[in-house]
């Protein structure tokens, strides 16, 4: 039932209008439900939307302006939305246990007292997050300031998001739930679309990539090995763009990345490559491809060669070691932050507002490569271990990929909200096990 590649042409998930807008605040409405949707060819696939989509409506924000979202959850069981990345009141965060009963509602106010960034909703509901973001509890919130509109950047159609994941069908093209089931995910989906085809112009293009995969890491590489142009990562804009032919995006991950297409003839195609497995290269190893067709019209974007200025990186005054572990698999599937599985009513770590602190988190683990997501702050990565972080890695960050036996430093200061936020491994089915424990700025 899986169509051949590039058969499916992309799609671009919708923007979301508010139902209200006053000085202050844009005010949306969500309902969360089970839909049939065409995802393979031919048939439909039962998913879990916001709106009804797969992924959900993008929200377009703005900073200094308030989001509110008033979620109706129309499923059979709890959920709890999370802004990913969006430094949000722990009421408002939807991690602390507080979920959406079934035929329930809950309103999230979002104050975006923080600079542009590519951010993510998704469920969090404790012990579910992990099968109700692989059935599609996902969606884009793209947060803009004055900085960004200032750039000459791709914009409109020639800024689009590519949400990437990994699905396991049955022979009925239903979902297949299964907690760490690596190995059968092996169906790519962009934007919800099976290995699609993109028809682009010669022209530039900035292209956002969100892994939502539960576990996949995608290395990607334009057939050709041509070049990417990153402009920014899960924080925003780096401060100079980077060039590189391969990208690595862990789940949570996001690239912006500036694609010239102008430099292939109309007509000629490219294929986005996947070069990580696992699962058989013929599915995973390509992710889409895109169709060049001539420009309608002068290309008049740039990249600037300075994008932003990054906050100064204050002084650490606290150090913490981390250690993220799990059973090797077949061996019990427990998952360990610092040898403790996650208890919701445990604080693992109390940090005095205002504090900048420098974390060291190890992927104990020789075999299982492992992220790690911290809420409420985006962090910067300083190193990992004796070898430099990547350049795409130098800007404002909410989760980074640690391979086995590697250490990543970083460090992040706590001057916004107060309260209760999770940290954890963001290849969620990792986080479902227990790889997840909790902070409290006091
Ligand atoms: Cu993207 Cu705790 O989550
Ligand atoms: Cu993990």
């Amino acid at each position: 039932t899986v169509p051949a590649p590039f058969t499916v042409p992309l799609t671009v998930p919708q923007t979301l209008r508010p139902v209200r807008r006053t000085a202050t605040t844009d005010y949306y409405s969500v309902m969360m439900h089970r839909r049939r949707l065409e995802i393979l060819p031919g048939t439909r696939t039962e998913v879990y939307t916001y709106n009804g989509d797969l992924p959900g409506p993008t929200i377009r924000a703005r900073s200094g302006r308030r989001v509110v979202v008033r979620q109706r959850n129309r499923l059979d069981m709890p959920t709890a939305v999370h802004l990913h990345g969006g430094a949000t009141t722990p009421d408002d965060d939807g991690s602390g246990g507080v979920t959406i009963a079934p035929g329930g509602e809950r309103v999230y106010t979002y104050p975006n007292h923080q600079p542009h960034a590519t951010l993510w909703m998704h469920d969090h509901a404790h012990h579910m997050e992990a099968e109700h973001l692989y059935r599609g509890l996902s969606s884009l919130y793209l947060l803009t300031d004055a900085t960004e509109e200032a750039l000459p950047l791709p914009r409109g159609r020639f800024d689009v998001p590519l949400v990437l994941r990994d699905a396991h069908f049955d022979a009925e093209a239903q979902l297949v739930w299964t907690m760490d089931d690596v190995e059968n995910r092996n169906t790519i989906l962009v934007n919800g679309r099976p290995t699609p085809r993109f028809e682009v112009q010669a022209r530039r293009y900035r292209l956002r990539l969100v892994n939502s995969s539960n576990m996949r890491i995608f290395l990607l590489r334009l057939a050709d090995s041509g070049i990417f142009n990153v402009i920014g990562s899960d924080g925003g804009l780096l401060e100079a763009p980077v060039d590189t032919p391969y990208l690595l995006l862990s789940p949570g991950e996001r690239l912006e990345v500036v694609v010239d297409f102008a430099r292939y003839a109309p007509g000629s195609s490219v294929v986005l490559e996947n070069l990580m497995g696992p699962g058989p290269t013929d599915q995973v190893g390509q992710v889409m491809r895109f169709d060049v067709v001539p420009a309608t019209a002068r290309d008049r974007s740039a990249v600037p060669a300075r994008l932003r200025t990054l906050p100064t990186l204050p002084t650490p005054t606290v150090r913490r070691q981390v250690e993220l572990r799990m059973d090797e698999p077949g061996t019990g599937h427990r998952a360990y932050i610092d040898g403790k599985v996650f208890d919701p009513d445990r604080i693992d770590t109390t940090i005095a507002w205002g504090t900048t602190e420098e974390w060291t988190v190890t992927n104990a683990n020789t075999t299982i490569p492992h992220n790690f997501h911290m809420h409420l702050v985006q962090f910067r990565v300083l190193d990992r271990g004796p070898n430099p972080a990547d350049p795409t890695e130098s800007g404002l960050k909410d989760t980074v990929t640690i391979f086995p036996g590697q250490s990543v430093r970083l460090q992040a200061t706590f001057n916004t909200w107060r309260g209760v936020y999770p940290y954890h491994c963001h290849m969620v089915d990792h986080s479902g096990m227990g790889m997840m424990a909790q902070f409290r700025v006091v």
